[in-house]
């Protein structure tokens, strides 16, 4: 389990090229959330193309066939995977739909949201998917958001994924003992997942004090 404090673009280029087996990623979404280093509210041209950078990175890292997943609002990815698909070698696999029950953000002049969008995407045809003879898996998932009273929150970080979302990707696409990378660790879910299904890590943040927050929760995690 390793965790680099920094920027994800410089820190991804100091890794080797085609030594990642899984990236699973809930990027910041540009929309302003204060998570003490950067801004997270850019133009949205400016966005997407900073997007396309740090997958680009992702690409060169994953090894060949590896998978990835990004996390993010349908209209940010629906602009990046049009990007990603024109720019980038990667396989575009699926869109799938998170879709989350919720009662809280409600808008009386809107649809109230309750999804987000994963795109899945693969470096090669010969990918990792570990369904059993018989078994589906939908591209329309739901799972709850974690809540303030969720047994798997933790203090001090404002967006934590829950960790059954991300354990179904590491278990579909990646067996024990590979390598996971999340460039956008946060609170250090996807670490947390990787300790408890036997898959090495790296994480990588930008912000110290959620680097302590990740490690203390990922040395906690049997
Ligand atoms: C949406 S949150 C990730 C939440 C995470 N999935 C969890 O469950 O805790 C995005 C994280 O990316 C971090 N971040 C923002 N810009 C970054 C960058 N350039 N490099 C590395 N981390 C960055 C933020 O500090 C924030 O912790």
């Amino acid at each position: 389990m390793k965790i680099i404090h920094g920027d994800c673009i410089k820190e991804m280029k100091k890794l080797p090229e085609n030594s990642v087996d899984l990236i699973v990623t809930d990027p910041p979404y540009n929309i302003g959330v204060n998570y003490g280093k950067n801004k997270d509210k850019l133009s949205q041209e400016d966005y997407i193309k900073w997007c396309v950078k740090w997958i680009k990175q992702c690409e060169r890292v994953l090894k060949r066939n590896g998978s990835l997943y990004i996390i993010n609002y349908p209209e940010s990815n629906a602009r990046v995977m049009c990007e990603v698909n024109r720019q980038t070698k990667l396989l575009f696999k699926r869109w799938i739909m998170w879709f989350y029950p919720t009662n809280i953000g409600c808008s009386p002049k809107n649809w109230t949201r309750a999804s987000r969008s994963i795109l899945f995407y693969t470096k090669g045809n010969r990918y990792k998917f570990n369904l059993k003879e018989g078994e589906v898996i939908d591209d329309f998932i739901e799972f709850n958001l974690v809540k303030n009273v969720s047994k798997e929150k933790v203090q001090g970080f404002p967006n934590q994924i829950p960790e059954k979302l991300i354990s179904l990707f590491v278990e579909l696409s990646t067996n024990k003992g590979d390598i996971v990378l999340d460039p956008f660790l946060g609170s250090g879910t996807t670490g947390v997942v990787c300790k408890k299904l036997d898959r090495n890590f790296i994480g990588i943040e930008l912000n110290s004090k959620y680097c302590r927050i990740a490690e203390g929760r990922i040395n906690k995690t049997k």
